[in-house]
């Protein structure tokens, strides 16, 4: 597994990325995925993937608010995974094995089992007070039980 800062990461490996997240989101060309993760993504987010570039994620450095009490909270996006069977689930458990705690992630639909196969919580959208538009999307969870969450960050 390789867990390196956006601020270090060299070319080769960007390189690889986006060939990578290409595969898995064809609709967005290597240009606007190469845009996406130079506006999206802080010097101290994280990228993360196997050796053999078969899946990748990122790790975002997010602040969440769980019924009025703020905290900080490590977003997971991207996660995508080749042909190779178990590269999605090596990764999976590397995120949840960090040290920031609680985890946030959005998925589509289709997508909402396979978080729940690893424990993550679907979350309705009756219980989050979030500014990205929630259409289309599934807000899943990891971490302590709460009321109301709040987050005023990007889509992740
Ligand atoms: C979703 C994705 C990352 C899964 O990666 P993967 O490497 O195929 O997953 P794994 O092989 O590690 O699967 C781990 C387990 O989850 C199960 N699983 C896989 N996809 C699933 C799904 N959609 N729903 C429920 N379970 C699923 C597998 O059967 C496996 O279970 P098993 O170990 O008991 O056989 C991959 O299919 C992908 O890249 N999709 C396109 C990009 C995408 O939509 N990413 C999600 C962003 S929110």
């Amino acid at each position: 597994m390789v867990v390196k800062k956006h601020s270090e990461l060299d070319v080769d490996d960007l390189v690889r990325i986006v060939k990578l997240k290409q595969q898995a989101w064809p609709k967005y060309s290597i240009y606007e995925h190469l845009k996406w993760i130079s506006e999206n993504l802080k010097p101290d987010d994280l990228h993360c993937w196997v050796e053999d570039f078969s899946a990748y994620c990122n790790m975002f450095n997010i602040e969440i608010e769980l019924d009025g009490v703020k905290q900080n909270a490590l977003g997971l996006g991207n996660l995508c995974s080749g042909n190779n069977r178990g590269a999605g689930a090596l990764l999976m458990k590397r995120v949840m094995n960090d040290p920031v705690y609680p985890l946030l992630s959005f998925c589509n639909y289709d997508l909402v089992s396979y978080y729940k196969y690893f424990g993550w919580e679907f979350i309705h959208r009756s219980r989050c007070e979030f500014t990205i538009d929630l259409t289309d999307l599934r807000v899943m969870y990891y971490g302590p039980q709460f009321n109301k969450i709040k987050y005023t960050g990007n889509k992740i």
